[in-house]
């Protein structure tokens, strides 16, 4: 076995402690920009939470009403507050049923009694797309799916709505 020893001179020394002073320098002026860059596409999304419909339970009667409410969202570095809108009643069980206005055929926007011809009916003026009361779609009209159905929930009396669950292949 050689006993060779390897010498490092002084300016090896030198070069090598520099080359690992400015190696993790360098590493820690890249963390905050790559950290900045990629976290708010890290961050959870608000999905699930629950907004305020802006409606009193109280108020809400066996005929659906339209609710219209904003949201806050984040899309990555896009802040926006979109708004949305629900078809709201009581059922016969005094159950609250609020409604997606997304109609299923080609997402056109549907209205209670939206035509005098088909009364206590939603119905969508662009294919003539027509549902029961309960968001059920009528065969024989455009769309092959019922209106997709907000997830609810009640604070102090105050009607607070989540996402729209579809309700394709019920
Ligand atoms: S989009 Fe509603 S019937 Fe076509």
């Amino acid at each position: 076995m050689s006993k060779e020893k390897q010498q490092v001179s002084r300016r090896q020394f030198l070069n090598y402690s520099l080359m690992g002073v400015g190696g993790f320098m360098a590493a820690g002026l890249l963390v905050s920009p790559i950290r900045m860059a990629i976290d708010p596409v890290l961050k959870k999304t608000a999905a699930g939470d629950y907004a305020n419909a802006g409606i009193s339970v109280d108020d809400i009667t066996t005929e659906p009403q339209r609710v219209d409410w904003t949201i806050e969202q984040v899309d990555g570095w896009y802040q926006s507050k979109p708004s949305k809108t629900a078809w709201v009643y009581k059922d016969d069980n005094d159950e609250i049923v609020a409604l997606s206005p997304i109609c299923t055929h080609l997402g056109c926007v549907v209205s209670w009694e939206g035509n005098d011809q088909y009364p206590d009916q939603f119905f969508c003026p662009c294919h003539g797309g027509r549902y029961e009361k309960d968001g059920t779609n009528i065969p024989g009209t455009p769309p092959l799916a019922p209106l997709a159905v907000y997830e609810q929930k009640v604070e102090n009396g105050i009607l607070f709505l989540g996402n729209a669950i579809s309700r394709k292949g019920a």
